[in-house]
């Protein structure tokens, strides 16, 4: 394995890493553009790892001579030898197809279970220890199946969804009111797909609900907008699905965890009862650090919202059985 070994820039002092290490599986659009964002956060060595070796080690030296560009150091280093990853304590997985125009993210069941059962079962041998962030899709599904695959503990097994989907609501809020994009404090909740739930009771722009600065029918398209949003971009790319928000929030979870950090953040997690759901992945409030999911918030719903929640963890459930098996 080719092990690149950065220096500084001139004239700039970082402390090391300290060495820890996080991979990202799948060196595509999205696991690159998780893998810069990781880069600059200087928190970790990063492997990154695609079924396409040379692919990898391409990404790879691009992304570490970058950072002589972007001032960051640590070691990024390309691979399709699982043995590589070892000593991960968080593993990104990105790999597996995007959709098309016109596909939707169920349509990628079939090929990505394979990729994901492949992916597992590395993980399982080389880095039985890691915290896994899923982002392949369909998210909910795929990430049932990697805590199966693997037989890790569901808080160990997370899904990315909630982050960018919340961020694609808090643009468009921001958009409406002409406000600070981050100002705007959002959640959505649901799977990651068109049955996702845009919360807008839970919604603030400078701690005030948007119920209160914005009209009932805007929320209503603003809330639809968001939940088409990965579609509506699939559609203007032509050729695959949106990376730069992807990669950036499944780094955001990435770094919650390694550095404890208990982040509260909408995410696809197991759950055990909660709003009357059980042996399931749905996007939910929780907090996540050192051990993975640490907790899991029930929000107080309403009738309407608590039943749009139980509707899409249904239609997963029961693609769970029909197509996967389980
Ligand atoms: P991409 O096609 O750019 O990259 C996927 C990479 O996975 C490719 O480099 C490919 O060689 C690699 N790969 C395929 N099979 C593999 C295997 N068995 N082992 C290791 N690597 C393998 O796709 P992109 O845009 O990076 O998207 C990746 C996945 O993430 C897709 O399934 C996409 O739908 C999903 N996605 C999920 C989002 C979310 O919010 N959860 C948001 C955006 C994308
Ligand atoms: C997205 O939401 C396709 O899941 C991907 O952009």
């Amino acid at each position: 394995m080719d092990n690149l070994l950065l220096g500084d820039s001139i004239g700039v002092v970082e402390m090391a890493t300290g060495r820890r290490k996080i991979a990202v599986i799948g060196a595509g659009n999205v696991g690159a553009t998780c893998a810069m964002v990781l880069a600059q956060m200087k928190i970790a060595d990063i492997v990154l790892l695609d079924i396409f070796e040379g692919f990898a080690k391409g990404k790879a030296l691009d992304l570490s001579q970058n950072a002589n560009v972007l001032n960051y150091n640590g070691t990024i280093t390309g691979t399709a030898d699982y043995a590589d990853i070892a000593g991960s304590e968080v593993i990104v997985v990105t790999s597996g197809f995007p959709r098309k125009p016109g596909m939707s993210r169920e349509d990628l069941i079939g090929k990505n279970a394979e990729i994901v059962a492949q992916v597992g079962s590395g993980i399982k041998d080389h880095a039985p220890d890691a915290i896994i962030i899923m982002v392949t899709n369909p998210l909910d599904l795929m990430t049932y199946h990697m805590q199966k695959v693997t037989g890790f503990p569901a808080s160990r097994v997370i899904g990315q969804a909630g982050i960018l989907d919340s961020a694609r609501m808090a643009h468009f809020i921001a958009l409406e009111l002409n406000c600070a994009e981050e100002d705007v404090n959002p959640m959505v909740l649901g799977g990651h797909g068109d049955t996702m739930v845009p919360l807008p009771r839970y919604t603030t722009v400078g701690g005030i609900p948007i119920t209160q600065l914005i009209s009932e029918e805007r929320i209503a398209e603003i809330s639809a907008r968001t939940a088409s949003g990965g579609g509506e971009i699939v559609k203007l790319l032509e050729r695959g699905s949106a990376f730069y928000a992807p990669g950036s929030a499944a780094a955001i979870m990435a770094e919650s965890v390694l550095n404890d950090r208990r982040r509260l953040i909408p995410a696809s997690c197991f759950l055990t009862g909660e709003y009357g759901l059980n042996d399931v992945y749905i996007g939910v409030p929780c907090i996540l650090g050192a051990n993975g999911v640490e907790q899991i918030f029930e929000l107080d719903l309403s009738a309407d919202e608590l039943a749009s929640l139980q509707g899409s963890a249904n239609f997963y459930k029961e693609q769970l059985t029909e197509i996967l098996g389980y």
